[in-house]
């Protein structure tokens, strides 16, 4: 599937025709809303983990040299928490540019901490798209997020906002934890020094 998602996010038209509709936001739209909305509350789907393993052409990488974004991969008895805006379909369009990089509009099920539910759009990478990076060692996300950056600003920067905001929401996600764990060690080069290396000169890499 072509990395430009828009042309098939138009013909899905998902939610189009309604007045309002929720959007669950899990990764830059968790912590950065961005458009206009009529109220948000924070939310969580069931059988979907965030996961880093989205590549970013356009937000935080560049063609060249992509960053590692989130994605919902499905996993059963998974729960993911975010955050649900109730927006108008004029959102839709900018939101389509927004998410462009290999991103689908998809339906799920939304709770609400007062046991309320609600069908809501979700804008989802899935593994069949170019951008597509799939699963990798900690460090070496952490060591990729580390170095990339993109028009949006650095990549580490979007890992970082995600962890904030599931903080705020007092959500636990082991994925983005590790990760930013390891993003700590690689920034500080605790990495380096417990593997009894030099820590590279700036430079030299
Ligand atoms: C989302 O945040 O819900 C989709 C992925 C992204 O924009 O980072």
């Amino acid at each position: 599937m072509s990395v430009d998602t828009i042309t098939i996010n138009r013909q899905r038209g998902i939610f189009e025709g309604q007045a309002s509709f929720w959007l669950f936001g899990y990764g830059s739209l968790l912590y950065k809303a961005g458009f206009p909305y009529l109220e948000y509350r924070p939310a969580t789907i069931r059988g979907w983990s965030r996961r880093f393993w989205q590549g970013s052409h356009d937000h935080r990488g560049t063609p060249e040299a992509p960053g590692r974004v989130a994605t919902l991969v499905e996993e059963p008895g998974a729960v993911c928490t975010g955050m649900a805006y109730r927006i108008t379909p004029e959102v839709l369009e900018p939101l389509d540019v927004r998410e462009k990089n290999g991103y689908l509009r998809f339906t799920t099920t939304l709770m609400f901490a007062d046991g309320d539910t609600a069908q809501g759009l979700v804008y989802i990478a899935t593994e069949d798209n170019d951008a597509f990076l799939g699963p990798a060692p900690a460090m070496e996300m952490a060591r990729h997020i580390a170095q990339s950056s993109g028009p949006s600003g650095p990549n580490r920067d979007y890992l970082v906002g995600v962890a904030a905001a599931l903080g705020r929401l007092g959500a636990e996600d082991a994925h983005v934890a590790n990760l930013m764990q390891a993003l700590q060690e690689v920034e500080t080069g605790s990495e380096t020094r417990r593997a009894g290396r030099s820590p590279a000169r700036p430079g030299t890499v």
